[in-house]
């Protein structure tokens, strides 16, 4: 029988829930990736998927997380074993909590390298390095610092010491304050560079390049790069949010958070890229220039404005505060199996993990500088580093693979009674189209795409048309 409350706490009120799990969702993958991603994609056909993706997969497949959390109550491996067992199957459903752990130890080992870097153009704008620079100039800056391991592993430290501090308290006391003022600064800030951006030559053309699909640029590797970005973006798949669902009271609408959560975190992401793309074009920066890109975009816009280096320095406050909200809801699933299954105490589970992911993160900090290499996937050849290896594997093989089998198990293996009691949708029209979406839509849209991406599919067309031809 499932637990009535988490032995790890409960939040406050449906509010704080609210802010926790945008505060998880907001983060790095709106300002720093969403951006990147669309600019080496293309622009307007890889948006307008991702944007279906949020709605079609994500927001089912969110809805299916808080769920499953809220009705287990423990970490998601133990969630998973107990809603197994209750609705009569095998307890091996817990596998998928522990590809979550591992899909999540692998984010967070690079997302604490890229939140280091924010920490540190925070110091660097406080200087007023970046005011008044050129083009070269904040590419220059740019590259020195990448190229330096030692710099990188210093803000790495200091990030993954600011998340292992929080997990160690307890997530929920030092996240209430947190997130009530951070969110809607950076909402404001957002919409004071979105004004900068409007003031600029080529805002229109921004605009265009981020709406306007060109769908003869939708190649397959697009394809599978939006649908990890959905995911990643909404923090789902690895049992990031089935963690916060499970400190959730039972009154609360798991739809309407759903979509306050859902809604506020695109949101951030379309400012990110309105504010950015317009910048990029006045300036003929190169929207493909990958994981830089919000760094150089960003510190030029601010070298020119008034006040700039007061809103650089606020602007990169506020990333690694948004970057802080959500590298503790990677880390806290880890923890809280430790703490339920290993008797460890939260903060020795926390520490063990913390400096686990610090490790790892040494990788991604040196595939800035002395281990690039190039090689193709899903058929676009390109520069990559280690760390392109890990996003891959973790945000666009894991984090799929966990949506498709949490809707196959919400949809399929547990009883249609469960989930509309857990859902509170009564026997509403909503209730069947998110059964639909998470029993049939889900799987399959990202069965195939796996499927594609090991080259299978491609042979099985293959042999289909044969079959068929003379
Ligand atoms: N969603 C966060 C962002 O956009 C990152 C994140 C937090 C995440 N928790 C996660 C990504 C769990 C994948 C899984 O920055």
């Amino acid at each position: 029988m499932a637990h009535k409350e988490s032995i790890h706490g409960r939040w406050s009120s449906r509010w704080v829930f609210i802010l926790a799990a945008v505060g998880s969702a907001v983060g790095l993958g709106n300002i720093w990736k969403f951006p990147y991603l669309a600019g080496e994609n293309g622009g307007g056909a890889f948006v307008l998927l991702y944007l279906f993706c949020i709605m079609v997969i994500g927001v089912p497949a969110m809805m299916a997380e808080i769920m499953l959390g809220r009705r287990g109550r423990q970490s998601p491996i133990n969630t998973m074993h107990t809603l197994a067992i209750e609705s009569g199957h095998r307890p091996m459903w817990q596998w998928l909590g522990f590809m979550g752990m591992v899909a999540g130890f692998i984010i967070l080992s690079y997302y604490s390298v890229i939140a280091g870097w924010s920490i540190a153009y925070l110091f660097q704008s406080g200087t007023g390095k970046f005011s008044g620079q050129t083009v070269d100039g904040v590419n220059a800056i740019f590259d020195k610092f990448i190229n330096d391991p030692e710099k990188l592993l210093l803000y790495h430290t200091v990030f993954m010491a600011m998340t292992m501090f929080v997990v160690m308290r307890g997530v929920k006391s030092g996240l209430e304050t947190a997130v009530k003022f951070l969110v809607p600064a950076l909402f404001i800030l957002l919409i004071v560079l979105v004004g900068y951006a409007m003031n600029t030559s080529k805002f229109v053309e921004g605009l265009e390049f981020l709406f306007k699909p060109d769908f003869s640029k939708l190649t397959f590797s697009v394809v599978i790069t939006a649908i990890g970005q959905a995911f990643f973006t909404l923090s789902l798949g690895m049992g990031a949010i089935m963690v916060y669902g499970s400190y959730l009271s039972k009154k609360t609408s798991i739809i309407k958070t759903t979509f306050a959560i859902a809604g506020a975190d695109t949101l951030v992401a379309i400012l990110a890229g309105i504010a950015i793309f317009p910048i990029v074009f006045e300036n003929g920066l190169d929207p493909t220039g990958g994981p830089g890109l919000v760094f150089v975009t960003m510190t030029l816009a601010f070298g020119k404005m008034p006040a700039g280096d007061f809103f650089a320095t606020l602007f990169f406050t506020l990333l690694t505060l948004a970057a802080w909200t959500s590298s503790i809801s990677i880390l806290e699933p880890v923890v809280t199996y430790l703490v339920e299954n290993k008797g460890f105490k939260r903060a020795t589970a926390a520490l063990i993990t913390g400096v686990f992911t610090w490790l790892l993160g040494i990788v991604t900090v040196l595939s800035f500088n002395v281990w690039k290499f190039s090689f193709s996937f899903a058929g676009d050849r390109k520069d990559y580093g280690m760390f392109d290896i890990l996003d891959i594997i973790a945000a666009n093989i894991m984090l799929p693979l966990g949506v498709m089998l949490i809707g196959i198990f919400a949809g399929w293996f547990m009883s249609r009674e469960a989930s509309r009691d857990e859902l509170d949708l009564g026997d509403s029209r909503i209730y069947e189209v998110w059964r639909f979406l998470v029993r049939y839509v889900t799987p399959t849209a990202i069965f195939l795409v796996l499927l594609k991406l090991l080259g299978v599919l491609d042979s099985i067309t293959k042999a289909v048309m044969n079959m068929f031809a003379f």
